[in-house]
């Protein structure tokens, strides 16, 4: 990201910089933490990133190619190759785990099999044995590794993750976490991850701190 800005326009009161003139580099394979308190522009920041929203000025390149600029179709094929979790889990309450993983990608034609790269995420995080399970009968801990699974499922190069433990005691966060180590170690997957959590900040490679919308 260069100079990157997003600045919020209230009806009334003075503009609000959710994102000032934010310099940030994550290498291949990196599991940067992005901290700072409540309200500094961490999901902004992480928005902007997954091209969700549009910044005011500035850049956002990724394996070399400036995403700022892209046209609608080129945007959305951009979109495809980014996972996200979040702090809520998000799954579909009625599917099991594994038609969970499988759902984002049912709409399209791939050219790997669905259902077997779905148990093979599963698998890589430690739910080989629960893909049938709904996520009523998993664990918070559980169900995030299957969102996690999920975000996965297109092989994205970047995974995005909105406070992925902030539903979750430490002792999970951390599994949590070691989680995404083991994914970066298997698929290289580059990961930015907003988080408070200072046990999940020390097992990043990095950490960068934002307040009121700035690095520093
Ligand atoms: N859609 C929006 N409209 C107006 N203000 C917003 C909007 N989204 C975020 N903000 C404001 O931008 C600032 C940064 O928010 P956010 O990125 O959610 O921070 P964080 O994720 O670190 O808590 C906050 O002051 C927030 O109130
Ligand atoms: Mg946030």
């Amino acid at each position: 990201m260069r100079e990157l800005c997003k600045t919020y326009r209230a009806d009334s009161g003075s503009p609000l910089h959710a994102c000032d003139r934010v310099d940030m580099e994550a290498a291949r394979g990196e599991i940067v933490a992005l901290t700072g308190p409540s309200g500094s522009g961490k999901s902004t920041l992480l928005h902007l990133i997954g091209a969700l929203d549009v910044p005011d000025s500035g850049t956002v390149e990724v394996d070399g190619r400036e995403i700022t600029g892209l046209g609608r179709r080129a945007l959305a094929e951009y979109r495809r190759g980014v996972g996200f979790v979040f702090q809520r889990f998000h799954l579909l309450p009625t599917l099991t785990a594994l038609d969970n993983v499988t759902a984002p990608v049912l709409p399209y034609r791939t050219d790997f099999d669905k259902r077997a790269r779905a148990r093979e995420l599963l698998e890589s995080v430690g739910l080989g044995e629960r893909t049938g399970a709904l996520p009523s009968k998993l664990s918070g801990g559980q169900q995030q590794r299957v969102a996690i699974a999920r975000a996965l499922i297109g092989r994205p190069a970047l995974l995005l993750a909105d406070e992925p433990t902030g539903n979750l005691d430490s002792g999970t966060g951390k599994e949590i976490v070691e989680v995404l180590l083991g994914l970066r170690e298997r698929f290289g997957t580059t990961v930015v991850m907003a988080t408070h959590d200072p046990g999940v900040v020390a097992r990043c490679d990095r950490a960068v701190e934002l307040r009121d919308g700035r690095v520093g």
